[in-house]
């Protein structure tokens, strides 16, 4: 992977969703190749106690409210918009709620950031959910057909983040995430997160379906080397980008791995029906990341969990 090393020495970046599971790990990156960071997050999921000791900026607000995020943007010369709704069943309990934090504060970054004249903007969005039911690998050919809201809220993202950088010459990169995973995720709802309490607890590891859905995982680490390309790399203004393992991993696999890490092979599993809006088979390929961003993952999946786990330990159970 492109060393990107001192990038930042002397920049100003702005993280929204600083304080959440991406970017508490993003942060850290970020700071340790030179940018001066501000954070705006308004903590609904995110944790301040997760920026503890870093020397950040931290803003408490919404990225709703115009005035808070033009505030937020002054002096900055890029942002990682992170900020988000980024539950796929709760956009469908609650379409509206998930329309107002991820389309309407998507955006009101991005239309904030280019009357505030910043540089780069990396949006992030997802590759799963927005693409939906096709069959995988996916890549940025693949036609969008979201089946959650969650999935269209993020193609609105990707579409005015296009639309600004033609119509604004916002310099604007989508990076579409495989599943993530790794430290700082205790407050997540995601299948790693929830498979290591049970693992922890006792109870039985639940699966929706049959088990062979499938995703595409990939550690944090991973995905915060390809948003720090995301920033830097000379890519046109608009440019979509997979950030992927390009490993297909069912969820029975998941489960069989994450029993392994934590030394319980044996430990129950209980299946119970599918949920809506979660598509089926999901993976992705990094082909036009790695050759136009330099973008490729470097931890593999028991590597991954080894190191989630050991946090989840120190951390959260
Ligand atoms: N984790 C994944 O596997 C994954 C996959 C694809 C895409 N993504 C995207 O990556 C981004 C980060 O996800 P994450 O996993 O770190 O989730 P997260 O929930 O841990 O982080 C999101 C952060 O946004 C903050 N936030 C929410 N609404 C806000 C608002 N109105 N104003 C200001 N802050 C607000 C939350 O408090 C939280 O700190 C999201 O955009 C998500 O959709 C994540």
């Amino acid at each position: 992977m492109t060393d990107n090393s001192g990038v930042g020495a002397g920049r100003r970046i702005l993280v929204t969703g600083g304080a959440g599971f991406i970017g508490a790990n993003l942060v850290r990156r970020l700071l340790g190749d030179g940018w001066s960071v501000r954070v705006v997050d308004l903590l609904v999921t995110g944790r301040k106690e997760y920026l503890d000791g870093l020397d950040v900026e931290f803003v408490a607000g919404d990225i709703r409210t115009p005035e808070v995020v033009a505030d937020a943007l002054t002096g900055i010369d890029a942002v990682a918009h992170l900020a988000a709704s980024g539950s796929v069943v709760q956009s469908v309990a609650d379409p509206a709620a998930n329309f107002s934090t991820n389309a309407i504060g998507t955006f009101t970054v991005l239309d904030q950031a280019r009357r505030a004249g910043v540089g780069r903007l990396v949006f992030s969005s997802t590759g799963g959910a927005l693409i939906g039911d096709a069959t995988p690998p996916v890549d940025e050919r693949s036609v969008p057909r979201p089946i959650s809201p969650y999935g269209a809220s993020k193609m609105v993202g990707e579409a005015y983040g296009h639309a600004f950088a033609k119509s604004y010459g916002l310099h604007t990169v989508s990076t579409r995430f495989a599943n993530v995973y790794g430290p700082y995720s205790g407050h997540k709802g995601g299948a790693i997160t929830v498979f290591f309490k049970a693992l922890h607890s006792g109870e039985p590891l639940v699966i929706y379906g049959d088990g062979k859905a499938s995703r595409d995982y990939l550690y944090v680490d991973d995905i915060c080397a390809g948003i720090q390309l995301g920033l830097t790399a000379d890519v046109p203004a608009g440019s979509v980008y997979h950030l992927a393992s390009g490993v297909e991993t069912t969820v029975t696999q998941l489960a069989d791995a994450c029993r392994r890490v934590v030394g319980k092979p044996d430990h129950p599993i209980e299946f119970r029906p599918p949920r809506p809006g979660e598509v089926n088979r999901n993976f992705a390929s990094y082909d036009l990341a790695k050759a136009e961003l330099g973008f490729s993952p470097t931890v593999e999946l028991d590597e991954g969990l080894a190191r989630t786990w050991d946090w989840y330990l120190a951390h959260v159970l």
